[in-house]
């Protein structure tokens, strides 16, 4: 099982309201009672911030807010030590406007650099159209204009420029920064937009039938393919995982081929909607894709970037996609957490490896309330939706904000509501997210989890055994259900009905027969 932290909501240990490595390595003691296995850390490098550290200035340093690389090395080797393995966050497909690099590229037209990035002259007779209509990740356009007249591109913000993955300068320097991470004992390296790399240099424009001018270029699999070869030179327990955004299973799975990555998030799963015909769809198709290239599957559900699953699962409409906006719709938190909980013994049963995004094992909710002026989401004003909602820094204690994030204001502010989820009140009360995670946590690590088949107990019944004695049933229909015979409760999301099993409930269940 890996956790994701999010560095600036984790804690905050030098109280100026944004969290830090200080306050990760306070607080190691959470994640090893939670019983992780790694920590993958989002970016924590020099950077301008303007899309939360995912524009690097420096991949081989520390961003002062965060701290410095001797508290890093510090916080690898503490992690190490109580057993938990460490996974860095590397965004190859652009880099920060401040990087030295691009402000090389800026300063002279001649510069080595400037091939490291997409300059283009502009359309039209003045030059003053952009060179495509590409529409960028977050919304809006992808080219900005420079002082000289020519045009960069940038996939996200005009803080985050492309770089040119044809250039063998800019290939080296990411393998060089691997080994940097590696040298220092990292364990595996999490890969940002990892589809989005390689560009059509004839910049042809996004029409249906034709092949995308940069999603999922073939030419990407050459780059994982020498990052796998630095990895493997460390002696084959350094780990790839891919952000792969991809509809197509076939083409998710061929980044997953044996001498590329090691494993991508299954968004997949993330964006499935809470219906038992879609979700085993779902699990169908993700273990068939894997299958076929030999790779364990990985089972998400929130992450930095997504409304956290508790509200989702508390809509009508219970998908996610970038494409479906469903902020302010009606939420019945209970009802969503409800099926948190019973989502938490679905994705740490299945088959493969688990991610859990910081503040899901306290069963937090999006906070929808924060007031517009205090977003400092880039994708706020471009696709109007804010991802600040679920990057709300963590209630450790008390009964009021901050909750011992912070001494100071937190940079993003917590529900008051928040006072019963946080670590130290649900510690030791049973009927807690915190608790139902740890114990799952635990249990996982003892059973032996073998084949993955399918029990039949309903249309509306996901059911499924790990190997003859051990089975995990969701009740995703509206009513109780029985339970199979012959079988005694290892764990339940919530109480049972007597011998029946509530609707949005899960249990784990050992079968004796
Ligand atoms: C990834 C990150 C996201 C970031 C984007 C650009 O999708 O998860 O937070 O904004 O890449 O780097």
């Amino acid at each position: 099982m890996i956790y994701q932290v999010y560095p600036r909501s984790y804690a905050d240990a030098n109280g100026d309201g944004v969290g830090d490595i200080a306050g990760i390595r306070a607080q190691l003691g959470h994640l090893r009672d939670l019983g992780v296995d790694a920590i993958w850390m989002s970016p924590w490098y020099p950077s301008p911030m303007a899309d939360a550290g995912y524009d690097v200035a420096d991949f081989r340093d520390i961003d002062p807010a965060f701290g410095t690389l001797t508290e890093a090395e510090a916080l690898i080797e503490e992690a190490h030590a109580a057993g938990i393995r460490m996974i860095v966050d590397i965004v190859p497909n652009h880099i920060s406007s401040e990087h030295p690099w691009f402000k090389a590229a800026l300063a002279d037209e001649k510069a080595k650099e400037r091939d490291y990035f997409w300059f283009r002259p502009g359309r039209g007779e003045n030059g003053d159209e952009m060179p495509t209509d590409w529409r960028g990740e977050f919304g809006g356009t992808t080219w900005t204009r420079t002082g000289d007249g020519s045009w960069y591109l940038h996939l996200f913000t005009p803080e985050q420029p492309d770089l040119n993955w044809d250039h063998p300068d800019v290939r080296a320097e990411f393998e060089s920064i691997l080994r940097f991470w590696f040298d220092r004992g990292v364990d595996g390296i999490r890969i940002d937009s990892a589809a989005l790399l390689l560009k059509d240099p004839q910049l042809p424009e996004v029409l249906e039938d034709n092949p995308h001018p940069f999603h999922d270029l073939d030419g990407v699999h050459e780059v994982y393919r020498a990052w796998r070869r630095v990895a493997d030179s460390y002696g084959g327990n350094r780990a790839l995982i891919g952000e792969v955004w991809m509809p197509e299973v076939e083409r998710f799975a061929n980044y997953l081929r044996p001498d590329e990555l090691h494993a991508a998030f299954n968004f997949d799963f993330l964006g499935c909607a809470w219906d038992p015909r879609l979700m085993r769809e779902c699990v169908d198709r993700t273990l068939d894709a894997h299958k076929a290239v030999g790779a364990p599957a990985t089972w998400v559900l929130s992450n930095h970037d997504v409304t956290r699953h508790v509200t989702r699962y508390g809509r009508e409409d219970t998908t996610f996609s970038f494409d479906n906006n469903l902020d302010g719709t009606p939420v019945d938190l209970e009802l969503g957490t409800r099926r948190a909980r019973a989502a938490a013994l679905l994705s740490l049963s299945l088959p493969g490896a688990t991610y859990i995004y910081q503040g899901e094992e306290l069963g937090l909710w999006e906070n929808e309330n924060i007031p517009p002026e205090q977003f400092q989401d880039p994708m706020w004003g471009r696709r109007g939706h804010s991802r600040d909602g679920c990057r709300v820094p963590l209630p450790w204690t008390g009964d009021e904000a901050p909750f011992g994030f912070t001494t100071a204001t937190p940079w993003l502010p917590q529900p008051a509501e928040w006072k019963d989820r946080t670590v130290q009140a649900q510690t030791g009360d049973p009927n807690s997210m915190l608790e139902l995670y740890r114990s799952a946590i635990a249990l996982r690590r003892t059973e032996s989890f073998a084949d993955f088949s399918w029990l039949e107990l309903g249309r509306d019944v996901l059911a499924f055994c790990r190997g003859q004695d051990f089975a995990c049933v969701v009740n995703m229909s509206g009513a109780p259900i029985a339970l199979p015979a012959n079988q005694s409760v290892l764990l339940a999301s919530g109480p049972l009905d007597g011998d029946r099993l509530p609707p949005d409930t899960a249990v784990w269940l050992r079968m004796t027969s």
